[in-house]
């Protein structure tokens, strides 16, 4: 069973497998609201795939591609990558694809041992290979944190993260060869946003890479609703537009 975004859609419309190549545009039919609801809702046991397929596909990913196809048979669910998503202008080497893969991944992990299922996943060539094993259901603060995590692209407020935060933060980067430099002092702050400004301002000089991120935005939620990936221009703070206003019909 392969599954996508697009199939989860119309799985939570009641639709049958055999109506997503009949009706592809199925997921368009439900409303911004619904479908920010139906892949968000909280996770059931059943039917125990999908429904760990829809808690992985809300990993963050780079330019929101959700650049993965997922099978699953017996009691293993495989994450590939999905070659027809890549990002040739950002992501030559596919580095960031695959750190997605590896975002699903976790929470796929962290979605079955809520349910019961402790996953034991093993890099396989370009492959995940997640195998699922009964074992007591072991509820997280992280697992919980799945369905209300997202990225904001909101103005930043200025008050300054908890110290105990700031603890959390570096542990987290407990791992081997990974460090994590955190930096609370305004001028220290000050010298790496201009560093961000000058390579954001290289990045939009650059035609392909610009093109590319258009390809990728998402100018209204009929849009958004309709590919289920992609960049929400309105999260970022801009206004909806019709989709003629870029050239599409
Ligand atoms: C490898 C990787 C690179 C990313 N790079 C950026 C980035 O440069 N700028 C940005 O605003 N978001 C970046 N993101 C965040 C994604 O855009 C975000 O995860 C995706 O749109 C899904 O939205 P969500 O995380 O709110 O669910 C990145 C995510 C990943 C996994």
């Amino acid at each position: 069973m392969a599954i996508d975004r697009r199939q989860l859609m119309t799985t939570a419309l009641g639709l049958s497998a055999a109506a997503i190549s009949s009706r592809p545009s199925a997921a368009s039919t439900m409303s911004y609201e619904e479908a920010v609801q139906a892949s968000r809702t909280p996770l059931r046991s059943t039917p125990r795939d999908r429904e760990l397929v829809r808690f992985a596909t809300l990993a963050a990913n780079s330019h929101n591609t959700q650049p993965w196809i997922f099978s699953a048979r017996g009691n293993e669910i495989v994450i590939a990558p999905d070659f027809a998503r890549r990002c040739p202008a950002v992501d030559p080497d596919d580095h960031h694809l695959y750190v997605s893969l590896g975002c699903a991944a976790e929470n796929l992990v962290l979605a079955a041992s809520t349910l019961g299922w402790r996953a034991n996943p093993v890099v396989d060539g370009d492959r995940i290979v997640i195998a699922l094993e009964q074992a007591p259901p072991a509820a997280s603060a992280l697992a919980g944190a799945i369905p209300v995590r997202q990225c904001t692209r909101a103005a930043f407020d200025g008050r300054p993260v908890v110290p105990e935060m700031l603890r959390q933060l570096e542990r987290a980067c407990g791992e081997p060869n990974v460090s994590a430099i955190l930096m609370t002092e305004r001028a220290a702050i000050a010298k790496v946003a201009d560093y961000v400004l000058e390579a954001n301002s290289a990045q939009m000089r650059d035609k392909a890479f610009m093109r590319e991120l258009v390809s990728w935005m998402r100018f209204n939620e009929a849009d958004a609703v309709a590919t289920m990936d992609g960049l929400f221009s309105h999260v970022s703070g801009n206004p909806s537009l019709p989709a003629w206003s870029r050239g599409r019909s």
